[in-house]
Parts: structure tokens; C-alpha cells; sequence
């Protein structure tokens, strides 16, 4: 008997680490899949890798770098083009920047890459999203929200007194304050879910590129750190677990909902924050 597959999920940051851990989990279950990432050659092994094990055709690439919102904006018009529906869009890339780094787009790189990215490319997909549902959506946030004491909406973009932790946290803390919104503005009869989780804290090269003190941090955490299979569980059982269906604006510790901080609860804060999204993202991308 030929079994019907789940659906499609869309993965971003799937070529190592967490997000190629989970590509492959879901391609175990039947997902066919759409990986995105910013290097072809990754991208084409990790495809070539998938398809052997799961058949042929199951992986689709489209390489973007999503740090440039512009090339969000590309990605997100060439799925809509393309029109298959989405069963789980999972929103993994991410990365920490020490120093502070401005993309070409003049966007402080943390900023773009871990949030206005996830905001763009959710935004762009949400008419194809509602046409798939029901549907999910999933944020790979991190703990690390809960070292942040204030998101300054004049300074969103930390160029004042930059400290790469702090900013890598506010991202995080954006992701949720993101979920919790989108959760409130997607209607119960809309069928689209979308929450947040942390992986745990994980064996990758998550720190590479980031001179002593990501050697420091990649060193520290290393000591208690989970493998990367682990840490994909939680974004497995929030994309494709039938027992998460109707779950939303939620956060997760890997499996576990988990109260995130009283900040990343402040619904005001999470209305005023998109507001200065929607307006980033538009004078960046032209709307
Ligand atoms: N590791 C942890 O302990 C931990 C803890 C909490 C949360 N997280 C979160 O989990 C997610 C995955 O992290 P990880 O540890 O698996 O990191 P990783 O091993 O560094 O993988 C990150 C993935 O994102 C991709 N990526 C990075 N920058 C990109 C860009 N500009 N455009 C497109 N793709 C880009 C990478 O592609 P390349 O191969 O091209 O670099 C890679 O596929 C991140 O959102 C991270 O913040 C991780």
C-alpha cells in the first residue's frame, strides 16, 4: 500500500546542525520538503543526501541568503509562485554576530537574519499559508530571551552599545513576541498555528566565525550540550505531531510548554514590535 504523505514543510537553515536534523526526521515521516539556505553546494548535498534515503524528488532547494530581506522578499514570491501548500513552514536559521555586523542592506545582521526575516518571510507566505490549512508555523527561538531586561523600540537594531549576547537575545525574545501576535491576529477558524521553541542547548557550529568569544561560548556550552537529532525533537512534534494540532502562541523547551519571561508576554510590547517591523521590513524591501 503507498502511503499518502503528511504534506510539505519549508525548512530554513537546513544545510547543519539543528535544521538538517529535522529536515531529515521529517523526510523519515513523509514530508516532501523545501530547504532553504544561503550556500548551493550545501544545499545540493544535503538534498542529494535526503533524496537517497527518503526517493527521489522528495527535497526542493532555494537558496537565499536571509540575512538580505530582499532575497527573503525573492524567496517568499517564488514559493508563492510555485503554489504548493504548506503544511509546516519552520523558521530555524539563525545565528549570533560578534562584533556588530550591517548587512549590505544597512539592517544590524542579527536583527535581520534571527527576526525581520521570520517576519518578512511570514508575512509574504500567510495567503498560501491560509489556502494550505490547516497549517503550522514554527519559530526556533532560544532560553537566551530570558537574559534580556528591555527591547528599546528606538534602538531595535543595537547601535548603541552593542553586546553580541544581548542582541542575539532580543532576537530571540522578538521571535516570541512575534508568535504571540501572529497567534492573536490568525483566528481559531483561520486553521494556522504558529509557535516558538528552544531546542535545548546544542552541540553545533552554532558560534563559528566569532572570533574568541565564540570559541569561548562553542567551548562552555559544548560541556553540557545535547546532539543535534535531539534538539530537532521539538521542532519535529511542533511541525508534525498530530497532538499539537490547534496548539498556538505558544512556547516551548524542547517538548515541554514553558512560561518565556514576563517580557516576552507583554502584549503591548508584541503589538508595538510588529508595528516597527511592518516598518523596517517596508523600507528595506519597498513593501
Ligand atoms: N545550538 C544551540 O545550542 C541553540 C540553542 C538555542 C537556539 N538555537 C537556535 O537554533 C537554530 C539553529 O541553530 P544551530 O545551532 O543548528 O546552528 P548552525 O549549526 O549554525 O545552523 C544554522 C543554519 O542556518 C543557516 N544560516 C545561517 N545564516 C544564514 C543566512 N544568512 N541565510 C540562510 N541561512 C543561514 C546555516 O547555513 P550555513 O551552513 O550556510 O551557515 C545553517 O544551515 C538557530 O535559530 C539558533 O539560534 C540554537
Amino acid at each position: 500500500m503507498v502511503q499518502q504523505s503528511p504534506g510539505h514543510a519549508i525548512i530554513t537553515g537546513a544545510t547543519q546542525g539543528i535544521g538538517l536534523e529535522a529536515a531529515r526526521e521529517l523526510a523519515r515521516l513523509g514530508y516532501r520538503l523545501t530547504l532553504v539556505a544561503r550556500d548551493p553546494d550545501s544545499l545540493g548535498r544535503v538534498a542529494a543526501g535526503i533524496n537517497a534515503l527518503a526517493g527521489a524528488g522528495v527535497v526542493t532547494t532555494r537558496v537565499a541568503d536571509l540575512s538580505l530581506l530582499r532575497q527573503v522578499k525573492r524567496l517568499g514570491e517564488e514559493i508563492l509562485a510555485a503554489g504548493e501548500p504548506i503544511q509546516a513552514l519552520v523558521h530555524n536559521a539563525g545565528a549570533y554576530f560578534n562584533p556588530r555586523r550591517v548587512t549590505g542592506e544597512g539592517v544590524e545582521t542579527t536583527w535581520a537574519l534571527n527576526h525581520l526575516a521570520v517576519f518578512g518571510l511570514t508575512r509574504l507566505l500567510e495567503p498560501l499559508l491560509l489556502a494550505s490549512a490547516p497549517a503550522r508555523v514554527l519559530v526556533v527561538s532560544s532560553n537566551a530571551h530570558n537574559m534580556v531586561r528591555d527591547l528599546p523600540l528606538d534602538d531595535l537594531e543595537y547601535s548603541r552599545n552593542y553586546r553580541a549576547l544581548q542582541a542575539y537575545g532580543r532576537s530571540k525574545l522578538a521571535n516570541i513576541l512575534f508568535v504571540r501576535e501572529q497567534a492573536r491576529q490568525w483566528s481559531e477558524a483561520s486553521g494556522l498555528t504558529i509557535n516558538a521553541v528552544h531546542p535545548g542547548v546544542v552541540r553545533t557550529r552554532f558560534f563559528r566565525g566569532n572570533g574568541l568569544m565564540g570559541w569561548f561560548w562553542r567551548t562552555l556550552l559544548n560541556r553540557v550540550a545535547i546532539t543535534p537529532a535531539a534538539g530537532a525533537r521539538g521542532l519535529v512534534q511542533l511541525a508534525a505531531d498530530s497532538a499539537m494540532q490547534g496548539v498556538t502562541g505558544k512556547y516551548f523547551n524542547q517538548m515541554t510548554e514553558k512560561e518565556p519571561s514576563a517580557l516576552a508576554q507583554n502584549a503591548d510590547l508584541a503589538q508595538r514590535l510588529w508595528e516597527a517591523s511592518a516598518r523596517r521590513w517596508g523600507e528595506v524591501t519597498g513593501g
